[in-house]
């Protein structure tokens, strides 16, 4: 998909439709006004009506048969005073979803009038209009080739054009890199081994710039890296060990540490899991998917700082070579762990991942991860929780995530939990029990990350969904591929700061 920006007035816009913003309870402003009038009030009777009330991604089509633009597509952005910039990418994705529907292919896209800060305002649009354009059925036949919208025209008004370029291009790299974590992580395991994820990140890693190079079984064992092998000890799929460097400040001696979950399918090993909803595992590597295309867009925005992405890939298989319930095994720091559930792979393959990091010399540290079902139960698919051990960090991450329309909800990490994962015969044991299962997880990794300040993120209730929304489709979410880029941007103070737009809106 093409996503640009003209500076043509809507009602000249050459368009299979014109998308235009409504807010709940109010009447046609700027742009819809004049385009209403040139309709002969066909807008304002769809609002009186009833028909739409203007709520978030609430749709009404209206045919202009005699207008350059064929259709106006009046899109719902919500209460005025409720708005936020991110809700624009909802505005685009949905307008895209809806018309792809319909046939259209090219549409043109009017900016709310209020939006004043155009950087922000257009790296959403974009970001949306390409999220809202993937379709995860990658597997199907293209019989007759449905038809998508392949071309989106932002209508620049009288907005700053240089800022709505900048806009612009980082959010068209900030979309694909959604759509790269979404394609990664739909793509069924027997097409998405260790083997081929690592290669996936050598090739968009060094096309965008990133160097990238790949520990094999010999290397890690001779690291030490005994918890991450003992998960890959019972696949027939050789385990990769991925590492993206990013130097965008060479002078500096900061090292920011993206660390992703990378099971490419989680069987749950001996500790089997029952065959419902299993094939669901194949998500299990949507943590070191959103590393990898996070990575991949840092390096295409070149901020001014180092990053370094790791993804520890493995199957975690039952089978004759397979990790026994009991059996002790030890990670790159020295420590012994008691492995009692063998399904609990994730924090076992992210301890030495998180040793790495430390041994790079990273002073900031953030994994994310699918790391536990207890997360799921705790903020079902509505956020993902964030834990870790730095209050300023934390605060930091939270604020830049919350901009981007992904949600985070801190939770505590008490040294009770600790205490949980205490083993009778070795130093950590890998599972704490029912209470706290997100949180007895996030203790145990906190074992490996030492002084570093850290910020774990468990995204096992929305990297996926089975449900979809008008602005995107179901499966792969791409979290939490937004907040990591912005977070990042934010740490040398580039990226777009969309609190501006929010203020101007709802003054
Ligand atoms: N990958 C799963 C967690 C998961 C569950 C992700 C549901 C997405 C949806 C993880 O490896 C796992 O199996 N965790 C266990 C840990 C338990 C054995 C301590 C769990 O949550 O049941
Ligand atoms: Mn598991
Ligand atoms: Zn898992």
């Amino acid at each position: 998909m093409q996503v640009r920006i003209a500076p043509d007035a809507p009602a000249a816009a050459k368009a299979g439709a014109l998308v235009l913003p409504v807010f709940t309870g109010g009447s046609l402003t700027g742009t819809a006004k004049a385009i209403d009038e040139a309709l002969g009030g066909a807008l304002a009777d769809v609002l009186s009506s009833g028909e739409m009330k203007g709520k978030l991604a609430e749709v009404a089509l209206v045919h202009a048969k005699d207008q350059p633009f064929r259709r106006v597509l009046l899109v719902g952005l919500g209460e005025k005073e409720k708005f936020e910039p991110f809700m624009l990418a909802r505005y685009a994705g949905t307008a895209v979803r809806y018309l792809s529907r319909r046939g259209v292919s090219q549409i043109a896209i009017a900016l709310p009038q209020e939006a004043d800060n155009a950087e922000a305002a257009a790296s959403f649009i974009a970001e949306g209009a390409i999220s809202g354009g993937f379709d995860p059925a990658i597997y199907q036949t293209p019989e007759d080739k449905k038809t998508t919208v392949e071309s989106v025209t932002i209508l620049s008004g009288d907005a700053n054009a240089k800022a709505l370029q900048s806009g612009l291009a980082r959010g068209t790299i900030l979309g694909e890199a959604v759509n790269f974590a979404r394609r990664l992580a739909v793509t069924p395991a027997n097409d998405m081994t260790p083997a081929i994820l690592a290669d996936e990140a050598a090739k968009a890693g060094k096309a965008a710039g990133l160097e990238v190079e790949v520990l094999d079984e010999a290397k890690a064992r001779e690291l030490g890296m005994g918890s991450f092998l003992s998960v890959a000890a019972g696949s027939a799929q050789p385990p990769k060990f991925i590492i993206m460097r990013y130097n965008g400040d060479p002078g500096s001696k900061e090292l920011t540490a993206l660390v992703g979950k990378g099971i490419t399918f989680d069987t749950g090993g001996i500790s089997i899991k029952p065959a419902e909803r299993m094939e669901e595992m194949k998500y299990d590597m949507s943590g070191g998917a959103g590393v990898i295309a996070s990575m991949v867009a840092i390096g295409k925005l070149k901020p001014k700082l180092n990053v370094v992405g790791l993804v520890p890939a493995t199957e975690n298989m039952p089978g004759g070579k397979a990790t026994k319930p009991g059996d002790v095994v030890k990670a790159m720091n020295g420590k012994t762990i008691e492995v009692i559930n063998t399904d609990a792979e994730g924090r076992l393959i992210l301890a030495d991942a998180l040793c790495y990091a430390n041994k790079l010399g990273a002073t900031r540290i953030i994994d994310c991860a699918t790391l536990t079902g207890a997360c799921v139960i705790a903020l079902g698919h509505a956020a993902s929780a964030a834990v870790g051990n730095d209050e300023s960090y934390m605060h930091q991450f939270l604020n830049v995530a919350k901009s981007t329309g992904e949600r985070y909800w801190h939770m505590p990490l008490y040294d009770d939990y600790a205490n949980q994962m205490k083993s009778d015969i070795a130093d950590l044991k890998n599972t704490g029990g029912r209470p706290a299962g997100t949180l007895t997880a996030s203790a145990f990794l906190k074992a490996f990350v030492d002084k570093t300040p850290w910020i774990h993120l468990d995204i096992a209730g929305t990297a996926y969904l089975d449900n979809e929304f008008a602005w995107q489709a179901k499966g792969p979410t791409g979290t939490p591929v937004r907040a990591l880029v912005s977070y990042v941007e934010s740490l040398a103070g580039a990226g777009i700061r969309p609190n501006g737009v929010a203020a101007a809106l709802s003054s």
